[in-house]
């Protein structure tokens, strides 16, 4: 392969308006130049002045760029800051009473915190945390809904130097058990319950699950936030080691002076799927990541003072973490965190909400929007979204047809669209437009942020000029992923290709690039699946079935979906025999159960497909170009003469 072709052309394009522009942070196509030639001059001379300018340091570094443990890139490391400071304390002289958070419940009931209550609620927790023994460099897991405390749990964390990785609470027991014992974690951090649409979610019951399956031999503590009365989520409770959190709030001071970290120390660890069954964890540092969510603040949602911004991500993924917890916090802004689902109590709630906070800027995922144009596509329409001056998305390719309906009917034609390239291992923007300075075209992220060398190239490495190929990062930037916790060997293999010489940062996604330069996604090189946005690895998920009792053999592969993007098809041998009917229906869904408690209900798959046998090369690799074929109905037109046992595909195309 050298070129990967691309089937679609799009060739609508919408600039910013005059007025955007204008008012525009970046303001106007040679603001962006100008911004991308002084870093491609002065590299290290243009990321200093950007951290200096952006970030309150404590003690200010000295080197910009440490390549010399290549491809471990160390970022301003002599200095030193603390990210919980940079979001809160340095807006106090003047912010103490702006509106940080405007959390909205599930059932819609509203409060309200100030840049001063903030403080306080993260001094206290962070005592709190303090009083427990946790220090600088302690893991801590965070297992929470969607709240104010989500939010406060992994400040007051910064805040001690102590690294949280959050699991996202849809995620089950085992997932849980695994991150916590790989973090070699000494916290969990949870609720007796999250509530979303309407039911509750058992955290702590699940977290209880997690521990009693073993292993979690540095896991002193579970801390409780009582999310609901407690006779409506009821828990167990385990004596010496559960503690309520408003227990060990109760006494502690509303003060905790930060600590001072260097730059380059572990701000949390995020796990994320790869190519093999083990997620990765993802290791963020301090300053570099925090330069990251905050540079994209300024430039691609292009931040006020008087924004109301609000980004529908969970805090369990990157999203969250860089547009919930870190960046808009860290520039000073009023945001609205939401507790519940977008359905519920129907369709109109995203357009409802936004109405009611006088959200200026909204970034959601491609699933969501194609949903809600699904179940209410003229739900918009009923509320005053005036309000609104910027729309983002993330997470999957936006199929045009989606952007315009954004545009159109949420945007009111006037609200430019940042269509927002970036990833777990990049920690903020990578490729998207700068909304006052770029033209957008629908389905496209457009161009590299300034100091972001992006480029395309080939399985040698080659540049590709036309056509498509491997996405790469040709430079570090300081937001790139640190290491994976605990397997620095697996870091390297995974972003820094031999190919490549390590030199470029490999994403994992191809891409090609049209006439103007600008980007436009195709989807994954490797065994990653993108369902709703949310990255699953295939290998996961035949591990997961694998372990079944019932099961010997599972493929895994990704069929395109209208509204998940891809979903998920598995191909099963079992080790008895290929079950049909009735019999058939209930092994699906038991193994779809099955899924949901090894992984969480996201990785489900869809469809289930059993056989004698899975499709193999005489060597015994699993064809799973043609199982992709299968998966999507389509007629087997490929080679399939080195194939072992071409019977099998008959049986792989029938459903139970
Ligand atoms: O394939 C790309 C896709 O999501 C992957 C990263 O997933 P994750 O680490 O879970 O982070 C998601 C949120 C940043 C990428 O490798 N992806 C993300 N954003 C886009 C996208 N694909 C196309 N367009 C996007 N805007």
């Amino acid at each position: 392969m050298s070129t990967i072709d691309s089937i679609l052309t799009e060739n609508r394009v919408f600039p910013p308006s005059d007025d955007f522009r204008r008012r525009a942070r970046v303001s106007g196509r040679e603001a962006y130049d100008a911004l991308c030639a002084e870093a491609a001059t002065d590299y290290e001379g243009f990321w200093g002045r950007q951290a200096r300018e952006q970030l309150a340091w404590h003690k200010p570094f000295t080197q910009v760029l440490d390549e010399s443990d290549a491809p471990f890139y160390r970022w301003f490391h002599d200095g030193e800051l603390n990210v919980s400071h940079n979001c809160i304390d340095r807006h106090l002289p003047l912010l103490a009473n702006k509106v940080a958070l405007i959390f909205e419940s599930d059932n819609g009931t509203v409060r309200r915190v100030t840049y001063a209550e903030l403080s306080r609620l993260v001094g206290r927790f962070a005592n709190g945390l303090k009083s427990l023994g946790v220090t600088k460099g302690d893991r801590v897991i965070v297992y929470m809904p969607m709240s104010i405390e989500a939010v406060v749990a992994m400040q007051a964390c910064a805040r001690l130097g102590a690294i949280h990785s959050v699991v996202f609470g849809g995620f089950s027991a085992k997932s849980l058990n695994e991150r916590i014992i790989d973090a070699k974690a000494r916290l969990v951090i949870t609720a007796n319950a999250g509530i979303r649409g309407g039911k509750v979610v058992p955290l702590k019951t699940t977290t209880d699950e997690a521990v009693a399956m073993g292993g979690c031999d540095s896991l002193e503590r579970v801390v409780v936030y009582r999310r609901a009365e407690e006779k409506d989520a009821p828990i167990e409770w385990h004596r010496g080691r559960d503690l309520w959190w408003h227990d060990l709030v109760a006494d502690k001071p509303d003060v905790c002076e930060p600590t001072w970290v260097g730059a380059d120390d572990p701000l949390f660890i995020l796990y994320t799927s790869g190519s093999t069954g083990k997620p990765k964890g993802v290791q963020h540092s301090s300053a570099g990541y925090l330069l990251g969510a905050v540079n994209s603040m300024n430039w691609v949602f292009d931040y006020k003072p008087d924004d109301i911004f609000w980004c529908t991500a969970d805090v369990g993924w990157i999203t969250g973490h860089s547009y919930v917890a870190y960046g808009p916090l860290a520039v000073g802004g009023t945001q609205v965190i939401f507790e519940g689902v977008p359905t519920y109590p129907d369709a109109g709630r995203f357009w409802q909400m936004i109405e009611r906070h006088k959200v200026s800027i909204f970034y959601t995922a491609p699933t969501a929007i194609r949903s809600l144009i699904k179940l209410g596509g003229d739900l918009p329409k009923r509320h005053d979204l005036s309000s609104l001056r910027l729309l983002g998305t993330v997470g999957e390719p936006i199929n045009p047809e989606a952007w315009m309906w954004y545009h159109e009917q949420v945007g009111g034609g006037r609200c430019p669209i940042v269509d927002t390239w970036w990833q777990t291992e990049t920690g903020s923007h990578m490729l998207a437009p700068l909304p006052g300075a770029i033209a957008t075209k629908p389905g496209s992220c457009t161009l590299p942020l300034p100091g972001i060398m992006a480029d395309i190239v080939d399985e040698t490495g080659a540049k590709v000029e036309t056509g498509g190929g491997f996405l790469v990062i040709t430079r570090p930037f300081p937001s790139q992923v640190r290491t994976l916790w605990g397997d620095p060997e697996r870091f390297k293999k995974s972003y820094f290709p031999e190919e490549y010489q390590g030199r470029y940062y490999l994403a994992g996604d191809s891409a090609h690039r049209d006439d103007d330069g600008y980007f436009w996604i195709m989807g994954r090189i490797d065994d990653v699946l993108n369902v709703s946005g949310h990255r699953l690895g295939t290998m996961e998920v035949e591990s997961a079935l694998v372990a079944n009792p019932l099961v010997a053999e599972a493929a895994v592969v990704g069929r395109p979906d209208p509204l998940k993007g891809e979903a998920i098809v598995a191909f099963v041998v079992l080790k008895g025999a290929r079950p049909s009917g009735e019999e058939g229906k209930r092994i699906i869904a038991d193994l779809r159960e099955w899924v949901a408690k090894e992984i969480g209900a996201i990785a489900k798959p869809e469809d289930i497909r059993f056989g004698d046998n899975l499709p193999k090369t005489r060597s015994g690799k699993i064809m799973r170009r043609l199982l992709r074929a299968i998966a999507r109905g389509e007629t087997i037109t490929q080679d399939v003469s080195t194939l072992e046992n071409p019977a099998i595909l008959q049986q792989l195309q029938e459903s139970v």
